[in-house]
């Protein structure tokens, strides 16, 4: 029989409420404590999970026995300072993207994850998809040949709430940090970091990047085309384009459950996956897999890939001119 692992969630807003009914499907996994800056929400968050404890600050819940494991989703600013507060009391963490608000805080995490010996892991979860795996197996077996370049878009048309987090500058609201983050992680998986980067942004009354495009340059004169918008709504699709065909990740392809082969002078094939919940608890699972394995990080999911991705979200921001006042650590 698999051991049980203990989930502690830290910050309890929308995020945490999907991630939990995934956790729910996992036999092994329970749900042993929720913490919240209110007490209240701690209270009914428990009620609503049957979460064994509950705490109205999170360093109370850092003093909770046998919690295996953090999942942080509280708002990207406070990543770093919860991931540090876990990592001090040798709490393994599962962080949400964007990882951090900049690389000097990214880099902070890591060395905290290294001189505590305690597992870290960001939580982009697109990489533990079947479809994912599918991707890279298809390109591992040279099906589409030598890639030539990506296109991937995520837009969605957000309600305009200047008290919410995602027109909020100082909550590093704006299309990058939130879904840019994705057509970005997709290019850096595929072709790795570019040489080059253009990036423009329009940045509304807020001063949030409501839009977001951007060109990466790789060595093979290899091309991705990146763009993030909450203000309108796009295809979010991925287009993988190869000597011999094209893989399209269909729509929305950061949570896709098909894939569809475009191979030169042959008929479309759609290849579709077995998808449960929302699909975040295929991270869970690699996370509660390597727990056990005595190691601080997740091969498929490895610090230096949280380096390099915040790198490249850092460049993209100084590119377009975007800026998170209290954050400005590039
Ligand atoms: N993986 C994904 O698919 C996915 C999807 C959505 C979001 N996310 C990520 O998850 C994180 C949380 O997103 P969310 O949509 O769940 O956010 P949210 O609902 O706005 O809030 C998350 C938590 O942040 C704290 N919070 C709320 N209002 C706050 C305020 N005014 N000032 C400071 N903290 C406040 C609260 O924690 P307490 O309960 O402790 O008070 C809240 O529960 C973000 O970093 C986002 O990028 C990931």
């Amino acid at each position: 029989m698999q051991k049980k692992v203990n989930w502690g969630i830290l910050g309890l807003g929308q995020i945490a409420h999907k991630f939990v009914a995934d956790l729910k499907l996992i036999p092994n996994a329970t749900l042993h404590a929720v913490a919240s800056t209110s007490g209240e929400r701690a209270q009914n968050f428990a009620a609503q999970y049957d979460a064994v404890h509950y705490y109205g600050s999170y360093e109370e819940m850092m003093k909770c026995p046998d919690i295996d494991v953090v999942y942080i989703a509280s708002r990207h600013p406070r990543h770093h300072e919860n991931t540090l507060l876990c990592l001090k009391h040798k709490i393994p963490v599962l962080c949400e993207k964007p990882f951090a608000m900049n690389g000097v805080e990214v880099e902070e995490m890591i060395a905290a994850s290294k001189s505590n010996q305690t597992f870290l892991m960001e939580a982009l979860w697109t990489r533990f998809l079947p479809t994912t795996k599918k991707v890279l197996e298809l390109i591992d077996d040279d099906v589409i040949g030598e890639i030539t370049g990506v296109k991937a878009d995520f837009g969605f048309k957000a309600k305009f709430d200047e008290s919410g987090r995602l027109y909020n500058q100082n909550e590093g609201g704006g299309a990058l940090l939130d879904i840019g983050i994705y057509p970005i992680f997709l290019a850096l998986l595929l072709l790795g970091k570019p040489e080059e980067i253009k990036a423009i942004a329009s940045i509304g009354k807020t001063n949030v990047d409501e839009t977001c495009h951007m060109l990466f340059k790789y060595s093979n004169n290899r091309i991705a085309n990146l763009h993030a918008s909450i203000l309108n709504e796009t295809a979010t699709e991925a287009f993988i384009y190869g000597t011999k065909g094209v893989i399209r990740i269909n729509s929305r392809f950061h949570e896709s459950t098909s894939v569809t082969l475009l191979l030169n002078d042959k008929e479309p094939k759609d290849i579709f996956f077995e998808f449960l919940g929302f699909g975040y608890r295929y991270e869970a699972e690699a996370v509660m897999e390597y727990l056990s394995k005595d190691v601080i990080e997740h091969p498929l999911m490895p610090h230096s890939f949280s380096v390099d991705l915040m790198e490249l979200l850092d460049r993209v921001r100084k590119e377009a001119g975007i800026f998170y006042p209290t954050y400005d650590r590039v």
